[in-house]
């Protein structure tokens, strides 16, 4: 049987759509590139925002009108549990329990309808999957779940509580793939900043990631996401200690008013956000910090926005990805609170921040004018040149070829634009 999985949603999902596909492999089916060709057609599935679950039941309708079989994990499948049964897919398969998808496809063979929620993920042999997207970038998820709990959001609600893998596993994942040619590493979390906080080893995010610099051939990694008040200085101290951490920290900021923060349930204030910025830059002073925020949240007034735009001055971000509120259902913002700003306008102030951040990142990138950095080869573009990126997550084209692909090299940066930065390859560092 041919099997297809077609990703939506966060590096998260990524990660789990590679587990997913070694276990269909190791289980004896073939995973093939496109739908068309599939037998079944596996949807991973976001359910942050209305839209994101609006695109998977388009993809259903889709799928359906072709006749092929549909399998759903992901984010929706917890959202929506049997009810995506209604939708004529044939299997559901939860966050926890996605390694029991090859059982899934075998059994929907008999058109039984089968849904799995349970949680199996310590059944997953984390260090043999070998199906990953890069060849070089490896994702891991290290902590899944999330305590948080901020009013407007559903991950709590589809990834579970918070879960640290032991770091002696995770430890063992890096060196496995390490060996077979990976230098570069997303380690990935919700709150990735509570690593360890559920175990009692005193394991952090600041020992594993000092842990993962010292393993051989590890060249850069890297960590997502941040959550404020759970941040640790340690973090900056270790990149200090180790090159090979990333000066990127993408710490998701929400809102620049403390009334909206406190009714989006983030615990922490305007300032302690600023202060804990200007303690980062104190650390490491060329690092590069990015953010979330959201407009039009239930009750955000002209004020309130007035405070995120000024705050998003004051950071000045490296990278800002801006949302609509989309009520959730199941969130407490979505019981309580009524969606009460108008669509134009949450239109009106994300264009408004979107078009502020874009003169930020010009004015940013101007420093890197004629500037040689170390880059990393990821992929080609579809405009035929090829990009990767700095340390500080800088994403830089230049003409390149495919050998290069995984490779250190030296760019110096001749145009720079608000997105990203082009220039020419003076030096290839490893081969
Ligand atoms: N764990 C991360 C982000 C998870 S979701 C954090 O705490 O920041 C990714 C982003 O989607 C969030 O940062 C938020 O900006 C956005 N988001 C989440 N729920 C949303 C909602 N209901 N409406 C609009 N944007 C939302
Ligand atoms: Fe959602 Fe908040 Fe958890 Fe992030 S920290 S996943 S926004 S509940
Ligand atoms: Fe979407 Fe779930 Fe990730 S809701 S953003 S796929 S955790």
């Amino acid at each position: 049987m041919k099997v297809h999985v077609f990703t939506y949603g966060c590096q998260m999902n990524e990660n789990d759509t590679e587990i997913a596909k070694q276990l269909l492999a190791n289980a004896g089916f073939e995973i093939v590139p496109s739908e068309d060709e599939a037998d079944i057609v596996i949807l991973n599935t976001c359910a942050v925002r209305k839209k994101s679950e609006e695109k998977v039941y388009s993809h259903i309708g889709k799928l359906r009108k072709k006749h092929k079989k549909i399998g759903i994990m992901g984010c929706v499948a917890e959202k929506e549990k049997e009810n995506l049964f209604k939708r004529g897919v044939s299997f559901v398969v939860g966050t926890r329990a996605l390694n029991r998808i090859p059982e899934a496809v075998r059994n929907s063979k008999n058109g039984n309808k089968l849904i799995f929620l349970e949680d199996t993920l310590n059944e997953v042999e984390y260090q043999n999957i070998e199906t990953r997207s890069s060849k070089h970038h490896a994702w891991i998820t290290v902590i899944y779940g999330c305590n948080r709990f901020c009013t407007y959001c559903i991950v709590p609600y589809t990834r579970g509580r918070e879960k640290s893998r032991p770091i002696n596993e995770v430890l063992t994942e890096v060196e496995a793939l390490a060996d077979r040619g990976y230098k570069e590493f997303t380690f990935l979390g919700q709150n990735v900043d509570a690593y360890g906080k559920d175990s009692e080893d005193g394991t952090s995010l600041a020992k594993l990631l000092s842990e993962a610099s010292r393993v051989e051939n590890v060249k850069r990694l890297w960590f997502l996401t941040s959550y404020p008040s759970d941040f640790s200085l340690e973090i900056p101290q270790v990149m200090n200690q180790s090159e090979k951490i990333a000066r990127s920290i993408h710490l998701p900021v929400q809102h620049g008013s403390n009334r909206i923060l406190k009714a989006m349930n983030r615990r922490y204030s305007r300032e302690e956000y600023i202060e804990l910025i200007n303690n980062i830059r104190s650390i490491v002073p060329d690092v590069s910090i990015s953010s979330d925020i959201i407009v039009g949240f239930p009750g955000e007034t002209d004020e309130d926005f007035e405070e995120t735009v000024a705050l998003v001055e004051k950071m000045q971000f490296e990278r800002l990805n801006l949302a609509i509120y989309s009520p959730r259902e199941g969130t407490v913002a979505w019981k309580y609170l009524k969606d009460d700003v108008l669509h134009e306008e949450k239109v009106r102030r994300m264009s408004f921040l979107l078009n502020l951040q874009k003169r930020i990142n010009r004015e940013l990138n101007e420093s890197y004018q004629g500037r040689e950095v170390e880059v990393i080869v990821e992929s080609s573009a579809k405009n035929g040149l090829f990009y990767g990126r700095d340390v500080r997550n800088k994403i830089i084209s230049f003409n390149g070829s495919e050998e290069l692909i995984g490779k250190s090299v030296l760019v110096r940066i001749e145009k720079i634009s608000a997105g990203p930065l082009f220039g020419v390859i003076t030096k290839t560092l490893d081969i």
